[in-house]
C-alpha cells in the first residue's frame, strides 16, 4: 500500500492514477476501522481502478469538550485490514498538514446542519464539510463512500456536492450492525460490558418506532413517546435527541404520511451513540 502524508504527494499520486480518466474511489475515515468502514472500502475497491482511504481524526469537527484526544487510534490494525482489502493508497495527513498555521477558511451550510446532531454539536458539520471538501480537492476522487449510520452527515455532504458542483459521485451505504443489531461504530469500543448490553436499547427503540409506524400510527409524537419509553427502561441511557424527520430536508414531521427517517442519539454512560432507520406509513 502506498502511503502519502503530504498534500503534494497525495495530489501527485491521484493525478497519476487518474491520468487517462480512471475511476478513483476515496473512503474518508477517522480510523479505528470496523466492518462498517470495511464495507465502504470493499465497494470502492470493486467499483474503481484505484482506492484511496484517508485516516485523519479531524480536530475541527470536535468541540473543545468532546473526545478528540481519546478518539481511538489504531493505525497498525487499520493498515493491515486495508492492505488485505486491496486498498491502493493510504492518505495519513497530520493536523498541521490539513490546517497549517494561519488557516482561515471553513465551509458553512445553511439549515441542514441545524437539525439532529448539529443541534447538540454546534460547529460539527462546519468541520466535517471543511475537511471533506479539502480531501476532495487533494485526492480528486471520481467517487466517494460514506456510511448511512451518520445519516445527517451523508445528507449535508450530498448537499455540498450539489451546491458547489463538485465532480464526485457520493455513495451512501447501509448501516452495518453487530449480530444483535447494535450499529457498528468506532465509539463502541468505549463501552463497558454492561454498557454494551445496555446500548441495544437504541436499536430496539428505533425498531419499535418503525414497527408502530408500519402498524398505522401517524403521530410522530406518539412514535417518539414509545421510543422514549423503551430507552427509559435502560438505566444507563440518556436521550440526546429522538426525531422523526423528512429524509431529504431533515425537518421534523408531525403527521407521518410519507417515508420518514427515525434518528436518535443516546448517551450510554458517557458514550454518545447515534443510529437511524427508515420507516414508512402503511399504504
Ligand atoms: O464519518 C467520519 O468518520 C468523519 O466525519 C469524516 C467523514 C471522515 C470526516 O472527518
Amino acid at each position: 500500500v502506498k502511503i502519502c502524508r503530504t498534500v503534494e504527494e497525495m495530489a501527485a499520486y491521484s493525478r497519476q492514477n487518474r491520468s487517462s480518466g480512471e475511476k478513483l474511489g476515496l473512503v474518508p475515515t477517522m480510523g479505528a476501522l470496523h466492518d462498517g468502514h470495511m464495507s465502504l472500502v470493499k465497494h470502492s475497491v470493486a467499483d474503481n481502478d484505484t482506492t484511496v482511504v484517508s485516516i485523519f481524526v479531524n480536530p475541527t469537527q470536535f468541540a473543545p469538550d468532546e473526545d478528540l484526544d481519546e478518539y481511538p487510534r489504531d493505525l497498525v490494525a487499520d493498515s493491515a485490514k486495508l492492505e488485505e482489502a486491496g486498498v491502493d493508497c493510504l492518505f495519513l495527513p497530520e493536523p498541521n498538514t490539513m490546517y497549517p498555521e494561519g488557516y482561515k477558511t471553513y465551509v458553512i451550510q445553511e439549515e441542514l446542519p441545524d437539525a439532529l446532531c448539529g443541534a447538540s454539536r454546534p460547529g460539527h458539520f462546519r468541520g466535517v464539510l471543511t475537511v471533506v471538501l479539502k480531501l476532495f480537492n487533494i485526492v480528486m476522487p471520481s467517487d466517494s463512500y460514506f456510511g448511512r449510520k451518520d445519516y445527517q452527515q451523508s445528507v449535508v455532504i450530498q448537499q455540498m456536492v450539489t451546491d458547489l458542483d463538485l465532480p464526485v459521485h457520493i455513495h451512501v451505504l447501509p448501516v452495518i450492525r453487530e449480530a444483535d443489531g447494535l450499529a457498528m461504530s468506532s465509539r463502541n469500543r468505549y463501552l463497558s460490558l454492561q454498557e454494551r448490553t445496555d446500548a441495544l436499547c437504541l436499536y430496539r427503540s428505533l425498531c419499535a418506532g418503525r414497527d408502530i409506524i408500519g402498524g398505522g400510527e401517524t403521530s410522530a409524537a406518539a412514535v417518539t413517546r414509545e421510543m422514549s419509553r423503551i430507552l427509559e427502561g435502560t438505566a444507563s441511557s440518556r436521550v440526546d435527541y429522538l426525531a422523526v424527520v423528512e429524509p431529504d430536508t431533515l425537518k421534523d414531521v408531525s403527521c407521518i404520511e410519507r417515508p420518514v427517517v427515525l434518528a436518535a442519539a443516546v448517551y450510554i454512560g458517557n458514550v454518545r451513540l447515534i443510529d437511524n432507520l427508515s420507516a414508512g406509513p402503511r399504504i
